[in-house]
């Protein structure tokens, strides 16, 4: 069975490059986003991994944990990490998970057996405090994924979680919101002080609400 959105996200205890990990407890009350990768030594995952090291301070800045997964043996994660200081110009600096027999990849349901039965896909998750799923993107083998979008996300999920507001298209951090159908026009004011604007009975724009 897929993982899908609000979805638990599946526990498990793996061997890691930071030693063995339970993942709930590594987790805590934290955000986590949990990445896959093809294999080691391939380069658009090198590339990856160096660029969310280097963004480390941003996701901890949200309480986010990062963890990354392939399915070669812990050592093998060892020795490329190495390879990706060094190329990459920064310090790994967050757990890769060592999946050689597909055990957290079968729970997460990174074998896509079409594109490969030998590598995982290369897909994210980010999951809640709840240990709910809040999103899966699954990216081609070829194409590195964009980790300012991921951040973009997390700002989303974690101001949608706290007030009745959605971000509308391309919404970065500090721009107009959009009030959520269930709240009646008649209702914002109260609930949106700074100010709101009604461009059709079901488009309303109000500033960020928690800035
Ligand atoms: C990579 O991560 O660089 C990669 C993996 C599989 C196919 C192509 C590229």
């Amino acid at each position: 069975m897929s993982l899908r959105l609000s979805d638990t996200a599946p526990d498990f205890t793996a061997e890691t490059t930071f030693g063995k990990i339970n993942f709930y407890e590594w987790l805590g009350n934290s955000w986590g986003v949990l990445f896959s990768h093809p294999a080691d030594f391939t380069p658009v995952c090198t590339t990856e991994l160096g660029t969310v090291a280097k963004l480390k301070p941003e996701f901890e800045k949200r309480h986010v944990k990062v963890i990354a997964l392939s399915v070669d043996p812990v050592q093998s994660h060892h020795d490329w990490i190495k390879d990706i200081n060094e190329t990459q110009n920064t310090v790994v600096n967050f757990p890769i998970i060592a999946d050689p027999v597909f055990e957290v990849s079968k729970l997460y349901d990174l074998v896509h057996p079409n594109a490969s039965d030998k590598f995982t896909v290369r897909s994210v998750f980010v999951i809640g405090p709840d240990k709910k799923v809040k999103l899966i993107i699954t990216y081609p083998a070829s194409t590195g994924r964009n980790f300012d979008e991921l951040l973009r996300v997390i700002d989303s999920l974690q101001l949608t979680a706290n007030y009745s507001v959605a971000t509308p298209a391309n919404w970065k951090h500090g721009e107009e919101v959009v009030v959520v159908p269930s709240i009646k026009t008649e209702e914002i004011p109260a609930k949106f002080p700074k100010g709101h604007k009604v461009v059709k009975p079901y488009l309303r724009y109000t500033p960020q609400p928690n800035l």
